[in-house]
């Protein structure tokens, strides 16, 4: 279902980790709506190809906005500064920021080293603080951030705790920046999907006996899609969604109450 968002039109975003998955597909939707939008990834290679196929998925589309790549390792507060700097310089503003670059690291609690913990928080959500920061230098009241939590915010995945409590503090930061933010009318919101279908679960999709155990606990019994995920981002982006801020919005096939 294509749900048109005319308010969007005109504005600027950045996407992080848009090189492939569902910041590709954010991107994609963005700029179909006729949002100028930098996709930055660490991957300069995905998102320079991601970038073109962008591009050329929307040649057609009359007042497409254009999709420009760029680098970035969230980790590093001054590179997602720099890519702020990057948006405006191009596109003369910037107005949506969605903090979607993540890692799902798998190891028992036991055997969790220290720097698979700490790489884990850095990406995870050092990334989500120092692009909110770098988002907010820039943005004027009506500016919108939304940042990717998980289900595992809120449910124990065996083997998964760097990434569960990781997400958990996502989900926190998420509203301890809606408050802050809100002072300057900035909103920030957070997804929390559940399982979709992307290469960060190509684990479980590959597996017929990891993918039966994971549907148990998927009230709608599959998988979510990429797209399934956009029209709640597009809300959460759009003036629809005005006056919510604070908010993490579960997009998980009810997975949660399993
Ligand atoms: N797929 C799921 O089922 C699922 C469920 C819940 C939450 N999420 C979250 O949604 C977001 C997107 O997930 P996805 O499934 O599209 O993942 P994905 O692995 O397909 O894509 C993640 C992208 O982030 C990029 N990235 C990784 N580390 C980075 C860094 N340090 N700096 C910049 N870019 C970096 C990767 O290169 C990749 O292009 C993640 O935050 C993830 O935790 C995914």
């Amino acid at each position: 279902m294509q749900v048109d968002h005319p308010d969007l039109r005109g504005k600027v975003a950045v996407v992080t980790g848009a090189g492939r998955g569902m910041g590709a597909r954010f991107a994609a939707a963005l700029a179909r709506r006729g949002v100028q939008v930098v996709g930055a990834d660490i991957d300069t290679e995905l998102m320079d190809r991601a970038a073109a196929d962008l591009r050329a998925e929307h040649r057609d589309v009359t007042g497409a906005g254009d999709v420009v790549g760029a680098r970035v390792d969230v980790r590093d507060k001054e590179a997602q500064e720099a890519l702020a700097a990057t948006a405006v310089e191009r596109f003369g503003r910037l107005d949506i920021w969605i903090n979607n670059a993540g890692v799902f690291p798998e190891a028992p609690v036991e055997e969790i080293s220290a720097a698979q913990m700490q790489a884990t928080l850095s990406i995870n959500v050092e990334g989500v603080l120092y692009g909110a920061q770098a988002a907010a230098a820039h943005m004027e009241a009506g500016g919108a951030i939304v940042n990717m939590a998980s289900v595992a915010a809120v449910r124990v995945r065996r083997g998964r705790a760097a990434y569960c409590s990781s997400k958990a503090a996502v989900s926190h930061l998420t509203e301890c920046l809606a408050v802050e933010l809100g002072d300057r009318g900035i909103r920030v919101n957070a997804i929390a999907p559940g399982f979709v279908d992307t290469e960060m679960t190509r684990w479980v999709q590959d597996d017929p006996a990891a993918l039966a155990k994971a549907l148990d606990n998927v009230p709608l019994h599959r998988l979510g899609s990429p797209e399934e995920i956009v029209g709640p981002m597009l809300f959460l982006l759009s003036d629809s969604a005005r006056y919510v801020t604070g908010h993490v919005l579960a997009v998980d096939g009810g997975s949660r109450h399993v």
